[in-house]
């Protein structure tokens, strides 16, 4: 049984999407949950849901590219709920933009927020888990970790880099009680994929629905993954019962990338 009960979990990017289903099922299985969130406001009805439900959450200003404010987070987050078990690397952006019309500014946001926004916020959360001698971090990577795709060098650069990063700190750290791993979730439908999705419909001059249809099309199992999916697959990587995973990447895709 997956039992968080007394853990203390960050989740970057809790507020919204993937990174909401990820603080509710976390809230589930017992974990406390600080929601560290650019939007504080977008993010505080999630908490809420978790206390009105009998969990515990709080949220946090948290802007992953800041190196302070990830100092500031486990500062705060370790004096109010306590020390942090489980650092879940969340928070990312995606834009549809073709090689021709992709500027240095946009090429940095995202490869800043996705890549460099989880070595910042790990580098402030790790001084703590290593002296306790015990983590839990999970990294947020994508189905296009592995294979890029067309008009997202940028995100797909980013979540190459994701793997990469995880792997190397897992090894790391090996030779302690704290294991690095990646999630790889293939399509679901957040604000970020509605975004893209009318960017698609707009590329290819057709309406909203036949872009998504389009879309999930993608899926061998016909239908997009859900938010709670990756809580789940989260909750193991982050419990007792996978002490011995580490340096490892798990989709959650319905069979798009079959490794
Ligand atoms: N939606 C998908 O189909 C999909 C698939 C694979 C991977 N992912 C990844 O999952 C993660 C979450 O995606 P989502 O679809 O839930 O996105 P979303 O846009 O719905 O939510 C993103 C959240 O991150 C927060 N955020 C953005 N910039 C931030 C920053 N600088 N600091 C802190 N928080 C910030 C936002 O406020 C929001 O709460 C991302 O890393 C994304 O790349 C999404």
């Amino acid at each position: 049984m997956i039992d968080l009960k007394g853990k203390i979990a960050v989740v970057t990017g809790g507020g919204m999407g993937i990174g909401a289903g990820i603080s509710k099922v976390l809230a589930g299985y017992g974990a406390t949950i600080a929601i560290a969130d650019i939007d504080p406001g977008a993010a505080q009805p999630t908490a809420d849901a978790i206390n009105a439900s009998g969990g515990k959450a709080r949220v946090y200003r948290h802007d992953v590219t800041n190196w302070d404010s990830a100092f500031a987070l486990v500062e705060a987050v370790e004096s109010e709920l306590g020390p942090i078990d489980i650092l879940v690397n969340n928070a990312g952006v995606s834009r549809r933009v073709p090689l021709l019309e992709m500027s240095e500014r946009e090429w940095d946001r995202v490869l800043d927020i996705n890549l460099k926004g989880q070595f910042i916020t790990t580098r402030a959360v790790m001084p703590g888990m290593a002296a306790r001698n015990r983590g839990r971090v999970v990294n947020m990577a994508s189905v296009v970790s592995k294979q890029g795709v067309g008009n997202f060098s940028h995100y797909c650069t980013s979540k190459f880099g994701v793997i990469g990063f995880t792997q190397s700190i897992a090894n790391e750290y090996a030779q302690t009680n704290i294991t690095v791993n990646a999630v790889c979730p293939g399509i679901l439908m957040t604000p970020l994929h509605d975004g893209i999705v009318d960017q698609m419909a707009a590329a290819a001059n057709v309406d909203h629905d036949t872009a998504k249809k389009n879309f999930v099309g993608l899926v061998p199992q016909g239908h997009p993954q859900t938010p709670e999916d990756v809580g789940h697959m989260i909750a193991f990587l982050a419990s007792d019962l996978a002490q011995n995973v580490t340096g490892q990447s798990y989709h959650i895709d319905g069979g798009m990338q079959m490794d």
